[in-house]
């Protein structure tokens, strides 16, 4: 059976790259090599090998960094995933064995969540190229599908909360269940699937710790902080509208309002339980911790 020892990582000084990070350092399994930018700031441990490369990531570049790589595990910035088609050029052509692309939410192999906005377009679109390649036999693929890290949510007035403000707005009547896991169960099943090559080769691997509703995140921050938040309605389908047409003249802030819309309704494959998989192999894991 196959095993996997030489991995990359791409973005690994990033808020999700970071943890994966110490994953795999708790892990002494693998033998890790980390991509960087030029002209990223941050600092990596000195013990780690760092290969840096310039900031446009060029096909000869990767091509040279991905030598000798089992897996490349890519967790690059939400608005430049559609860079990856050429990392999966590269992979292939250093005979790379597994690419897990940059994806970490929700199921974007739903047409729906595709037509939403061009950042679940471009990782659906990611994911279809790696599939047809896959089945060419050319390389083997793995992503992570996990729904909304709720900490990151909190810090980032994602998923209608503005803890700060003490604000937290809806979309609709906020009874639409979605998926979260959190940012270590993510990690840790991200490197538990990796050890379990064959049940988990071209795949989406699906965690989900639980599924809630808005309100009942609301319910329990109120409960935890013991406070009333003042509270806002948007209707889903006037706020896509206006965030759709703000988006095409490249406003990304409207682009990540509609990746927002995309998780808290459930509707565009949030909810990682919800049908629509079962013509495909699916991987399940809920508590990826052992
Ligand atoms: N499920 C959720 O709730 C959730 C929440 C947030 C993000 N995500 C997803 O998780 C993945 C990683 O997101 P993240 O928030 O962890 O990423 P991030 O912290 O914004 O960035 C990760 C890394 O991307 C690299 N990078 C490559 N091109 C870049 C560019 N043009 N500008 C800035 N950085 C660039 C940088 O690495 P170097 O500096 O080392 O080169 C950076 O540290 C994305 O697919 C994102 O959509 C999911
Ligand atoms: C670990 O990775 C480095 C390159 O990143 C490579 O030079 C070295 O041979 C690898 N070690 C093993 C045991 O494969």
């Amino acid at each position: 059976m196959a095993k996997f020892t030489n991995v990359l990582l791409i973005g690994a000084t990033g808020f999700i790259g970071s943890a994966v990070l110490e994953a795999f350092e708790r892990d002494s399994g693998f033998n890790l090599t980390l991509l960087q930018r030029a002209s990223s700031k941050s600092r990596l441990p000195s013990h780690l090998k760092v290969i840096t490369i310039a900031d446009s990531y060029p096909m000869e570049e990767l091509t040279a960094a991905f030598k000798g790589q089992d897996v490349v595990v890519n967790c690059m910035t939400t608005l430049s995933v559609g860079d990856q088609f050429r990392m999966v050029d590269a992979a292939i052509a250093a005979g790379v064995q597994r690419y897990v692309p940059s994806e970490y939410g929700l199921n974007n192999m739903n047409p729906a969540a595709q037509s939403l906005n061009s950042v679940f377009e471009e990782k659906g679109k990611v994911q279809a190229y790696l599939r047809a390649k896959a089945e060419q036999g050319q390389i083997e693929w793995m992503s992570i599908t996990c729904g909304i890290w709720l900490k990151w949510g909190a810090a980032h007035d994602f998923a209608g909360m503005h803890v700060q403000e003490q604000r937290f707005v809806f979309w609709d009547d906020g009874t639409g269940y979605f998926s979260c896991t959190t940012e270590e169960n993510t990690v840790a099943g991200l490197v538990q699937a990796l050890k379990i090559p064959e049940e988990t080769k071209n795949t989406n691997v699906f965690l989900s710790d639980f599924a809630i509703t808005q309100k009942q995140l609301l319910d329990a921050i109120e409960r935890v902080q013991g406070v009333k938040y003042k509270t806002e309605t948007v209707s889903s389908e006037n706020f896509i509208e206006e965030k759709r047409a703000a988006a095409s003249q490249g406003d990304v802030l409207a682009t990540i309002a509609l990746v927002e819309t995309g998780f808290v309704t459930g509707k565009y494959g949030g909810h990682v339980g919800e049908g629509g998989h079962r013509h495909e192999q699916t991987a399940w894991a809920s508590r990826a911790h052992a």
